[in-house]
């Protein structure tokens, strides 16, 4: 049987500490450019857990793209026990010099400036279902609020129950549909009002 490995991580700056319902102590941090490699392999194991009608639930992105995110001042928060990362998510942040938000297919967007969108998440595949996924949401809707933004978007695969239902139990509804023109995969907008 193939293994799955454990991803260490080291040098990050510590959001938040919290405890699971199963006694495992954990931070939620602070990622950046130091941390590219790292997460490309956490990335590559996300990727290499879903099933070939799942790989649309999770978009690869690429070094240069990293790079790019934090150049522009974007973030990335992760959920670390122990030197070992087990969840990640990147969190945009547009600019007026950098208005990209990275939502595929929604109509109407807020003022790229009042905007923060969640991408990537991804759980480590020996720890799904154990509220890390539910932990990177709530990080990131705090840094969000902390950032003055005001809009807190998101898009998912409409297949991917586990995820949208996530996000709808954090108040980031779901506020219409789209299609990714790339590969047709129906997705679903979420928004949720941040009160800053
Ligand atoms: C979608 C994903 C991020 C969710 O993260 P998670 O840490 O597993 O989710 P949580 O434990 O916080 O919450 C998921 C909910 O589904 C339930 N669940 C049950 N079995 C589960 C499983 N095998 N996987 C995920 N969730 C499961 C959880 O119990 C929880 O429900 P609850 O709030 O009623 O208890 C994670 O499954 C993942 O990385 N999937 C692959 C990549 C992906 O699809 N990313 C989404 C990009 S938008």
């Amino acid at each position: 049987m193939k293994k799955t490995p454990e991803i260490q991580i080291d040098n990050f700056d510590i959001i938040s500490s919290d405890t699971f319902k199963n006694g495992a102590d954990f931070h939620v941090v602070a990622l950046s450019k130091q941390h590219i490699q790292t997460m490309m392999i956490f990335q590559q194991l996300i990727i290499d857990s879903l099933k070939n009608d799942e790989k649309s639930f999770f978009l690869e992105k690429s070094e240069q793209y990293l790079t790019g995110h934090f150049n522009k001042g974007s973030k990335a928060v992760g959920l670390v026990i122990g030197d070992r990362l087990l969840g990640q998510a990147l969190i945009t942040q547009p600019t007026d010099a950098h208005p990209e938000t990275g939502m595929t297919d929604m109509a109407n967007l807020p003022a790229p400036n009042t905007v923060s969108v969640i991408q990537g998440v991804g759980v480590h595949p020996w720890t799904r279902g154990l509220k890390v996924g539910d932990k990177l949401i709530n990080a990131w809707l705090d840094i969000a609020a902390n950032d003055k933004r005001e809009n807190a978007l998101a898009e998912t695969d409409q297949n991917n129950k586990y995820s949208w239902s996530l996000f709808v139990k954090n108040g980031v509804d779901i506020v219409s549909e789209g299609v990714d023109p790339d590969d047709g995969t129906k997705l679903y907008n979420h928004h949720k009002v941040l009160k800053i």
